[in-house]
């Protein structure tokens, strides 16, 4: 019940009203045929298939994804083994007017990479780009080609083993997949030291809207590979592979975690982490995770224990940092292991690290705001009263600076750069069979609305790999999403330049809009 009302409140207001044009169904079969005619059936699943529906959702953790997915399902799952099976989807689904998502590790905060917010709206299909994850590093060059359809963890441990001594920087959570994380812009541990994944990426390879190979970023040209570059996935092409720069990292590396209680000083240490953490030695990241009126301090020090408990007795003692608090361990190890903790001293790594599937959790909504200016004393200490009800709230605290700080606000389309201390993730966690189903808890808008005064404005900022349908959709006229209404979002995301130069960029080389979601870069329009 609470799920309807929700669909039907996106309906009344008019967003993403599915394309009239497209939703005719004998285009459906007319397209399942020409898929046919070059890809392999067993590599083309409709809901027919037994193994439609628990591919479809084997990729979901999220309660709050599963019914919408299943609801309106894709007319099919197409799972390529090569490359030009993805240029046959694409060409087939223009041919025949039935537009196409893609799914690399599955974890849109939205779900949208499988599933469309309309329900009985136009026909789309998912390619599940799953089976093309191969990985080869070449140790020499330091840089390695990944497959999109590859996740992080099988990245790490693959860099890893051919290389040691070499890393990457991106996400803590390993099933998270590099076509979408790279593909947004990419946080994570080493970011103050190396940047985003994004900023990391030297070539690139990718089927255009026209079903076109563009096999490295000579044949996209600068506008085009600039704007894959974290300018959002699903925007202006299938990109299949990404040539990345890897980044050195010590043969030892150190973890270590601090918790402090209300009680224990937690308001004032994390008052102080504001503007100490985004300026302690770029090889040092602090992040902080708030849950039950508790912070959580947990490190990645490029470096020895001793080594950073020195700095952080001397930069920041409140914390109370001790070698007892420390573990020194390889960077890979330490990759799964704060993701999987000691989980890590009884399985093997390449057990964790390249297993993809995930878990269903409970119901979970996030949304993010960036910090430019350190909150009071009082304010902190509102946030952690900030009553939970029935829900279970969580804030991540990303440290910037580092060398986030000293790249430029248009080098790639992140924009959040200079000025940036921190990146705040709300998030909310409930058991939908108790509260409220897929209608999301009072927490996380309440305390969104009270932090207003205190984030990024004008737009305010937001990450768009932690996508939130609630800060905009688009709305669809004649088929084609519109750049005015796009805005509201795409500004909070890119900045107003970025998203501007994005919009431009998709009129070049997707015109007819056919990358589209509830929240894809609009083509800009040709008059204002
Ligand atoms: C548990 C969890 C932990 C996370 N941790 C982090 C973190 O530490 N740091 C961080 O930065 N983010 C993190 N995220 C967010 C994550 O980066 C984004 O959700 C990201 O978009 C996921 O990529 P994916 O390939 O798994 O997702 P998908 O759902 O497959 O794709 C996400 C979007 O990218 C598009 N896309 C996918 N593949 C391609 C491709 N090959 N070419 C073009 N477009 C493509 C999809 O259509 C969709 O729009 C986390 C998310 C989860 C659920
Ligand atoms: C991929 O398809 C192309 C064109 O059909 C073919 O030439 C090539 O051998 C295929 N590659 C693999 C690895 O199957
Ligand atoms: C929300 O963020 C948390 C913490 O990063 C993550 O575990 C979870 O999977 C995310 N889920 C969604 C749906 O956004
Ligand atoms: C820790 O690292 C520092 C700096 O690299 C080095 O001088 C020191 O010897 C190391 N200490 C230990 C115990 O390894
Ligand atoms: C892979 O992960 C899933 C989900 O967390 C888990 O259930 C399964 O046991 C894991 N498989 C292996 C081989 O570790």
């Amino acid at each position: 019940m609470a799920s309807m009302a929700l669909v039907l409140t996106i309906c009344f207001l008019g967003f993403f009203v599915p394309a009239p044009s497209l939703a005719l169904s004998s285009n459906n079969n007319d397209f399942l045929r020409c898929l046919s005619a070059n890809i392999p059936s067993q590599l083309v699943l409709t809901p027919s298939s037994p193994s439609f529906t628990p591919l479809l959702v084997s990729s979901i953790r999220n309660a709050r994804l599963v019914a919408p997915a299943t609801a309106s399902p894709p007319l099919c799952i197409v799972t390529p083994t090569n490359t030009s099976h993805v240029q046959t989807a694409v060409r087939c689904g223009r041919r025949h007017s039935v537009r196409v998502r893609v799914r690399s590790g599955g974890h849109d905060n939205e779900g949208l990479s499988y599933r469309s917010t309309t329900p009985n709206g136009q026909a789309f299909a998912v390619i599940d780009l799953a089976k093309l994850h191969a990985v080869h590093v070449n140790p020499h060059e330091a840089t390695a080609w990944v497959e999109t359809g590859a996740t992080v963890g099988q990245l790490y441990y693959r860099i890893a083993k051919a290389a040691p001594g070499l890393g990457f920087p991106a996400s803590v959570c390993p099933t998270v997949g590099v076509g979408g994380i790279i593909s947004g812009g990419g946080i994570g541990l080493m970011m103050r030291k190396y940047g985003l994944s994004a900023d990391n990426v030297l070539d690139a390879s990718m089927v255009d809207a026209n079903g076109n190979l563009l096999a490295n970023k000579k044949a996209m040209g600068d506008d085009l590979f600039w704007a894959i570059r974290g300018g959002g996935g699903g925007n202006f092409g299938i990109v299949l592979s990404w040539k990345l720069r890897l980044v050195a990292v010590p043969p030892k590396v150190t973890f270590f975690k601090v918790a402090k209680t209300m009680e224990q000083g937690a308001v004032d240490t994390v008052t102080k982490w504001q503007t100490l953490a985004p300026t302690l030695p770029d090889e040092l990241s602090v992040r902080v995770v708030i849950q039950k009126s508790q912070a959580n301090f947990q490190s990645l020090y490029l470096g020895n224990c001793s080594t950073v408990v020195a700095t952080m007795r001397s930069r920041f003692p409140e914390l109370g940092v001790t070698s007892a608090d420390c573990k020194e361990m390889s960077w890979l190890q330490y990759t799964a292991y704060i993701y999987f903790g000691d989980a890590i001293n009884s399985k093997p790594l390449e057990e964790l690290l390249l297993n993809r599937s995930t878990t269903l959790g409970p119901f979970v909504k996030n949304k993010s705001d960036y910090v430019k200016k350190a909150l009071t004393k009082e304010t902190w200490k509102k946030i952690f009263l900030w009553p939970n009800g029935a829900a279970s709230g969580q804030l991540i605290l990303e440290p910037h600076g580092g060398i986030m700080g000293r790249i430029g606000a248009v080098k790639i389309p992140f924009p959040h750069r200079s000025n940036v201390l921190y990146n705040i993730q709300y998030v909310e966690l409930w058991n939908g069979k108790e509260v409220g189903g897929n209608a999301t808890p009072n927490w996380i808008g309440s305390l969104y609305n009270f932090m207003t005064p205190y984030v990024s404005k004008n737009p305010r900022g937001a990450y768009v790999n932690y996508r939130d349908l609630d800060i905009g959709t688009n709305q669809v006229v004649d088929g084609m999403t519109s750049y005015g209404s796009a805005k509201v979002w795409g500004e909070s995301y890119f900045g107003p330049e970025n998203f501007r130069r994005l919009a431009e960029i998709k009129r070049k080389v997707d015109a007819g809009d056919y990358f589209q979601s509830e929240q894809s870069v609009p083509p800009f329009p040709l008059k204002e």
